[in-house]
């Protein structure tokens, strides 16, 4: 059986999830992609740091060791931050390696070169795990909904905020508490800031207007809030009327393809499909010119929900393979006369 050899760049909760997940459900991928996927080298930047993996496997804190990785297929990026992360995975795509980045930061900035970038070498590029964390919204978009205008986009997009809201809410705990429990838990960034003030959810508005629209508005046309100036009397109170106020990013394109957007929080009333969103749930609205509006929901942060976006991203980058899809349909096509051959 082949081995497809992937390296991973950082080795904290997503990195570990991606390794351990590997590990989980190596069996499954070998039944998927007739393949046994090998994690041959992992970037890290504190050597100091005790790490539980297999010997074999190079530990570096130069990427010039992971480049130089004989065979190396597939990069999964999940470091923190614009840089050195865009430079890397350049590299990478010079090289031929195919990626899948967890890298939000980097991909709003980053992403629309890296793409262009990565189509004229023919290299592989996933960003699901970018946004809305274990929920595959970017194969949504780009897979189930290709006829469909996109009218408009909505989502709780931030796992850590809403995880501190509902805390405040029902567990009566403070701002500051919540939080250290979601860095804790492994949903918050490195520098939380991010995630309260709105930007991470402004990165990920930023990803999901690349997938649906082909491009991003313009900066000055999102208008960023976060989640700071909520107390848990408000958020009580709300409940009271039947109201939750949940952090929400928007999106919409008006008839001049305009595209314009928001973060903030919103108060929606207990009919509204984000009103039971709790704990550490993201949700999106996506609404369709056919289809009208469509809901996704599931766990928005975390080890495991974010290796699985990174790890289906891989697969579906796989299945994309033209090679593959000549092989598959070949094979269907010998079944075909197979089961004509019997038949007759
Ligand atoms: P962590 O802080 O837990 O881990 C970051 C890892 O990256 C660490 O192993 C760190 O090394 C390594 N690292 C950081 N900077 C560098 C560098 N310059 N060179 C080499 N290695 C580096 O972060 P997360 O795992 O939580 O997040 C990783 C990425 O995934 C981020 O971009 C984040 O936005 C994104 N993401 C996170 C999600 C989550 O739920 N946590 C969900 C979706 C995306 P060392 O171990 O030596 O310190
Ligand atoms: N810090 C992010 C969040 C991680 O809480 O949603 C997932 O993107």
């Amino acid at each position: 059986m082949g081995t497809i050899n992937v390296a991973l760049l950082g080795f904290g909760t997503v990195g570990q999830g991606v390794y351990e997940a590997i590990d989980s459900h190596q069996e499954r991928l070998k039944e998927l992609l007739g393949k046994e996927v090998r994690v041959r080298a992992i970037l890290i930047k504190d050597p100091s740091k005790e790490r539980f993996v297999d010997p074999s496997i190079t530990l570096t804190t130069q990427f010039q060791d992971i480049l130089e990785t004989p065979d190396l297929d597939f990069i999964f990026e999940a470091i923190v931050g614009e840089e050195p992360s865009y430079s890397y995975l350049s590299q990478a795509i010079d090289k031929g390696i195919h990626i899948v980045t967890a890298n939000k930061a980097m991909f709003a900035k980053y992403g629309p070169t890296l793409l262009e970038k990565a189509k004229g070498k023919n290299v592989k590029l996933g960003f699901e795990a970018t946004t809305a964390g274990g929920i595959p919204v970017i194969g949504a978009i780009k897979e189930l909904l290709k006829v469909n205008e996109i009218e408009r986009i909505q989502g709780i997009l931030n796992g850590t905020s809403n995880f501190i809201l509902s805390q405040m809410r029902t567990g009566g705990l403070s701002f500051e508490k919540a939080l250290k429990l979601a860095q804790e838990k492994g949903y918050a960034e490195e520098d939380p800031t991010s995630d309260i003030e709105g930007y991470d959810a402004f990165y990920k508005l930023l990803t999901l207007s690349q997938t649906a629209y082909g491009r991003q508005p313009y900066l000055s046309d999102i208008t960023r809030k976060g989640i700071t100036s909520l107390t848990k009397q408000w958020l009580q109170a709300a409940d009271s009327f039947g109201l939750r106020f949940k952090h929400v990013g928007s999106l919409e394109r008006d008839e001049e393809n305009n595209i314009y957007g928001s973060v903030e929080p919103v108060l929606v009333h207990n009919s509204h499909p984000f009103y039971g969103v709790e704990e550490v749930e993201n949700a999106i609205s996506l609404k369709g010119s056919l289809v009208g509006r469509v809901t996704l929901l599931g766990p928005g942060a975390g080890k495991f929900p974010t290796a699985s976006a990174i790890l289906e991203d891989f697969l579906s980058l796989l299945y994309q393979d033209p090679a593959r899809q000549q092989a598959e349909s070949k094979t269907a096509q010998e079944l075909e006369e197979e089961e004509s051959i019997s038949e007759w």
